[in-house]
């Protein structure tokens, strides 16, 4: 166990946070980092020295996963993992995914400091591509890693300007087979991610920690609208095929199908609504529209996608309008473990440190690793509940919470 309190040096931490944020291709305090841009293998090699400063292995697998491991006292036991991801949607915030991988580094390293030696192997893991800004699907590389997407199907996802991951990856230094990422269940002893909440609840109850029950189970479609367009001035109202009109009544379905399940856990969004060729004298020809749906109940989200399939065919079909439905995803939710959540709460409570179990209506990286492993995720306050955008921001105070309550849990398990 510790002998020596853990002393989290939380100016480097918030120094580090700050400097990763830097790696942007957005003004602060915007943070855009996609997948494999410069902007993300600046952030990538940053990463990597601090690694190596803290005394860490590490190793980067071919979908550009890093594992940087501590080694135990025991190097043959499957390790005790903890990570999250760096990449960042357009315009979002500096604190989504960087306080698991940073605040991870800083609680292995006041571990190390305290004189804590591990039974079991401690390794931090950062994901690839846990945002589907690219390539349309989320957690590609916990994906990956547990075998929930095989290699083949991997490769051949495209971003917008028709580049396939195979070819990304490899123009980034990873060149490696990707059937050599996967690992088996049982290849690690635990998961335990640290993450802002991205909601409000932690703040609105005045709690500093969240011990996360259960991970919504997250889904997702492309939908695309085809008319005949023409021009705005001389096409009658009458002989119109309209795509916008149909997605609009598609935008106003998904809110239908959701509210009608009249729960709090059941969330659908419109991300993205694409008009082409976007000139106001124009009928539009074709529209895009990308639609995410969640729950941690995964029957009724799997009847919102009922729904919400019956809305576009009818709201294509009463306008003659052409359409096509992609699942880009459809995951089911993750349940923590019982042992890895006792864990977490007898840390808070040696710590004296207030918490409270909740759930997760963001997807993460987490819900993946419950694949191979035992998993739980601990969370902090954001302002305000705010994320995926400038003004996301987590305190000080509630970094270094949950860097201590990390480095606990980390501790126990790994003894
Ligand atoms: O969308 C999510 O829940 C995660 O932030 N990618
Ligand atoms: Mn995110
Ligand atoms: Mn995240």
């Amino acid at each position: 166990m510790i002998r020596s309190p853990v002393l989290v040096d939380l100016d480097r931490l918030l120094g580090e946070l700050d400097s990763l944020a830097c790696f942007s291709d957005a003004p602060s305090p915007a943070v855009t980092r996609i997948v494999f841009t410069p902007a993300d293998r600046a952030a990538r090699s940053f990463l990597l020295e601090r690694f190596w400063e803290a005394g860490l292995e590490v190793r980067q697998d071919a979908i550009g996963n890093f594992f940087a491991r501590w080694e135990g006292l025991e190097p043959g036991l499957p390790a005790v993992a903890t990570g999250s991801h760096i990449d960042a949607i357009p315009y979002a915030g500096r604190y989504d995914g960087t306080v698991g991988v940073l605040g991870g580094l800083e609680a292995i390293r006041a571990l190390r400091a305290s004189g804590f030696r591990p039974r079991r192997p401690v390794e931090l893991i950062v994901f690839t591509a846990e945002e589907p800004t690219r390539f349309g699907v989320g957690c590609l590389g916990s994906r990956a890693l547990s075998g929930a997407l095989d290699p083949n199907t991997l490769a051949r996802l495209r971003d917008a300007d028709g580049r396939t991951l195979d070819e990304v990856r490899r123009e980034a230094g990873y060149t490696a087979p990707l059937e050599s990422v996967v690992k088996r269940p049982g290849a690690y002893a635990a998961f335990v991610e640290l993450h802002i909440e991205q909601g409000p609840h932690l703040e609105r109850s005045g709690v500093p920690i969240g011990i996360v029950e259960a991970i919504a189970a997250p889904a997702g479609l492309r939908v695309w609208l085809e008319g005949p367009g023409g021009h705005a001035g001389t096409v009658p109202m009458h002989e119109r095929h309209d795509p916008l009109l149909s997605g609009a009544r598609i935008a106003l379905g998904v809110e239908a199908a959701v509210l009608r399940e009249g729960s709090e856990d059941t969330v659908g969004t419109v991300g993205v609504f694409d008009v082409h060729p976007g000139a106001i004298n124009s009928i539009p020809r074709r529209v895009r529209l990308e639609i995410d749906v969640r729950d941690v109940d995964e029957n009724r989200r799997d009847r919102v996608l009922a729904r919400i399939r019956a809305a576009i065919h009818e709201a294509a079909g009463e306008r003659g309008v052409h359409h096509r439905i992609e699942e880009l995803y459809r995951d089911g939710p993750a349940r923590s473990d019982a042992a890895l959540l006792e864990a977490i709460e007898a840390t808070c409570l040696e710590l004296g440190i207030p918490f409270l179990r909740m759930k997760s209506r963001a997807y993460h990286d987490t819900v993946f690793m419950a694949r191979l492993c035992p998993v739980a995720m601990i969370f902090i306050p954001c302002r305000e509940g705010l994320s995926h955008c400038p003004e996301e921001y987590a305190s000080p105070e509630n970094i270094a919470w949950g860097v201590r309550v990390l480095a606990g849990t980390l501790a126990r398990l790994a003894s």
